[in-house]
């Protein structure tokens, strides 16, 4: 018997008795497979699912019950005001991420120059391309694949004024100088019990793992992007919610001016800033 758009809702969610937010998941799952968007939840709550959409949906709800990222069977992800392509090669950004945006855009001053290290999808990169359109920003990431993907993010946005290269770390950069390094490094330590759980288990290492109990590429980009700041430019990373003292310790002893960090959706600090002394 074929399903009715609301009865395939219900018995979707009760397909991802493991997931935390089964109906949203099995909502995002049935509107990609009906192509079509949420009012149709309301408008046509009785319209019949086709052979097809229905074969496509038991498929998506299988994966999510082996726990893939309702993100990576979509394909994409909002982040800031952008729908970013997602794909396995890197992160899926994050809500928490949007965080460093809004403390940017709190400053009294407007970046000029920016650079994001480990750009991923190119979320920060782009979002701050998208608010600071007067701005040139350069995003970098060490995974070809990653790249690729933050410049076919650029196209789908629309956006001009951001490039994107492949590099490890600073490593493909000319001697250039910007106003705001910006970063989401890899800050977990391999031995950490969430990379085994959830989500989090579909994502590669190489977003994820950084060794030195998770410290080593937050205190290399906070040790090499002294060359690569402004006189009074800013370094802007985030980090783990139990990381920020020892991140604020280390900018000090590196002798980063005005050093503090800022909040997580969920009160949390899980970012940490510092000046380059003019
Ligand atoms: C936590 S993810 C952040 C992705 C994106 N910036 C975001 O916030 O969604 C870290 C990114 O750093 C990249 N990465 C890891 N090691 C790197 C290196 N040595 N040089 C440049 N990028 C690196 C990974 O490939 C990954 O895309």
């Amino acid at each position: 018997m074929p399903l009715a758009i609301q009865q395939a809702l219900k018995f979707g969610s009760e397909q991802l008795p493991h997931s935390d937010t089964a109906e949203l998941d099995a909502e995002l799952l049935l509107l990609f497979c009906l192509d079509a968007s949420r009012n149709i939840l309301f408008t046509h709550p009785d319209q019949v699912l086709s052979v097809e959409q229905e074969g496509q949906f038991n498929a998506l709800l299988n994966r999510r019950q082996k726990g893939e990222p309702v993100a990576y069977l979509l394909g994409t992800q909002g982040f800031w005001d952008l729908e970013l392509s997602v794909a396995p090669h890197t992160l899926i950004p994050r809500g928490d991420t949007e965080s460093l945006i809004d403390w940017v855009l709190e400053q009294s001053w407007q970046p000029k120059h920016i650079l994001d290290l480990g750009t991923g999808t190119g979320a920060l990169a782009l979002a701050l391309a998208h608010e600071f359109p007067a701005a040139h920003v350069i995003g970098v990431d060490l995974v070809k694949e990653a790249v690729l993907l933050a410049q076919k993010n650029k196209t789908l946005n629309n956006i001009q004024n951001a490039q994107f290269y492949q590099s490890d770390w600073f490593s493909a950069l000319a001697s250039e100088e910007f106003d705001l390094i910006i970063s989401n490094p890899p800050y977990i330590d391999e031995d950490d019990v969430h990379l085994s759980e959830g989500d989090v288990r579909f994502e590669p290492a190489s977003a994820l793992v950084a060794k030195e109990n998770g410290f080593a590429d937050l205190f290399h980009i906070a040790n090499s992007a002294q060359t690569y700041l402004q006189a009074g430019g800013c370094l802007l990373m985030e980090h783990g919610w139990q990381q920020a003292k020892q991140v604020q310790a280390y900018l000090i002893q590196q002798g980063y001016e005005k050093v503090g960090s800022g909040l997580d959706l969920a009160g949390r600090e899980r970012f940490t800033f510092g000046f380059y002394p003019k």
